[in-house]
């Protein structure tokens, strides 16, 4: 028997998770839903997802949570019939992918911690939620009420209810799939790593690969993960986002420049990743053109952007267009070459 694995996802990306996930031969996915990928995990390597915010091996499926009450009851005796131990050793055998470092797995011994979520008015909080199926799913439990954290390492259950159906379910590593290890230091809109792992996605990087406004680096690191061995050149005309990239990735390049005046020759680069700054922080907007002519210039002739924008810039050809959802914002991701016609 095949135990189901649900992929989180950004709102926007479920299609590229799933093609991940096939790709990697990770699975059989059977559904694709909103923010999620459900599949049946047919080999190691769960935790080497990078298009997923979070990867989690499902426990149990419960039908009629209804709003009242009585409904913790049910989830209780949901969590307490789940073989937690089974599930655990699952998670450390499929966690981490084959020949790889180990990865960071969850400690049994250090207990459980579950967040709850749902949608619309229910006879109880997400924290009655949390404490009715916590000490069934594992000890000690470490309630989150009242704002506790739970200390590092444990093991950590969500359970999520949609209408009358609640899962729940184990993450399958120590910590969500999108907290990335190399961020080690961050900048004012930095970007969702797995949000810029899709954007690599879409590029495939070949050749030199600019991002003309990389902040903490992550599009290039992202890049470099995907692509061993790839050129990665990344600028910033703040120092300060220029040594936090050299900080999160210390072995590719980065330098202060202007989006506007790319030092680099014209048709030298073959693939550009980059979400420019805007809303609150709309530096170039009014002079965003600049960045985009500079960016024909650079350009080779069969070299693409790829791109995260409030909108698609006038002058470009679409080859793909992705509405995301994030953080209450609506962004574009787009994959765009310079319109010849
Ligand atoms: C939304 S952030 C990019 C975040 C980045 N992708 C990351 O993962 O951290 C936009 C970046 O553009 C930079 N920027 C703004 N105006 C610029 C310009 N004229 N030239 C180069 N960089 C610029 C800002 O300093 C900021 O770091």
């Amino acid at each position: 028997m095949h135990t189901l694995t649900v992929a989180r996802s950004v709102r926007g990306i479920e299609h590229l998770v799933a093609a991940e996930i096939r790709q990697a031969r990770l699975g059989r996915v059977v559904e694709v839903r909103h923010r999620e990928v459900w599949f049946e995990p047919r080999r190691p390597g769960l935790l080497g997802l990078r298009l997923a915010d979070d990867v989690l091996l499902v426990g149990a499926v419960v039908d009629g949570i209804g709003p009242g009450r009585s409904s913790l009851r049910r989830l209780a005796s949901a969590a307490s019939a789940i073989d937690t131990a089974r599930l655990t050793t699952l998670a450390a055998h499929l966690g981490p992918p084959p020949g790889a470092a180990p990865c960071a797995t969850p400690d049994p011994g250090r207990g459980v911690d579950v967040s709850a979520s749902f949608l619309g008015r229910r006879g109880y909080t997400r924290f009655d939620v949390e404490d009715a199926v916590g000490p069934g799913l594992g000890r000690p439990y470490h309630s989150r009420r009242d704002g506790r954290k739970p200390p590092a390492g444990t093991t950590s259950w969500r359970v999520t209810v949609e209408g009358e159906r609640a899962v729940i379910a184990l993450r399958a590593g120590a910590r969500p799939l999108h907290r990335r290890p190399y961020k080690v230091r961050s900048v004012p809109g930095t970007l969702h790593p797995p949000l810029a792992a899709a954007m690599v996605h879409l590029a495939e990087p070949k050749g030199l690969v600019v991002d003309p406004c990389c902040g903490a680096g992550t599009t290039l690191i992202e890049a470099a993960a995907h692509t061993p061995g790839v050129r990665a050149l990344g600028f910033d005309h703040a120092s300060q986002a220029v040594a936090a990239a050299a900080a999160n990735g210390p072995d590719l390049a980065w330098s202060v420049a202007d989006a506007g005046r790319i030092p680099l020759p014209a048709g030298s680069v073959d693939r550009v990743l980059v979400n420019p700054p805007w809303q609150r922080q709309v530096r170039l907007a009014g002079e965003g053109h600049r960045l985009w002519r500079e960016l024909r210039r650079v350009l080779a002739g069969d070299g693409r952007v790829v791109a995260l924008v409030p909108e698609v810039p006038r002058g470009w050809a679409v080859q793909e267009r992705l509405e995301i959802s994030l953080f209450g914002r609506h962004p574009v991701l787009v994959m765009m070459s310079p319109d010849k016609s």
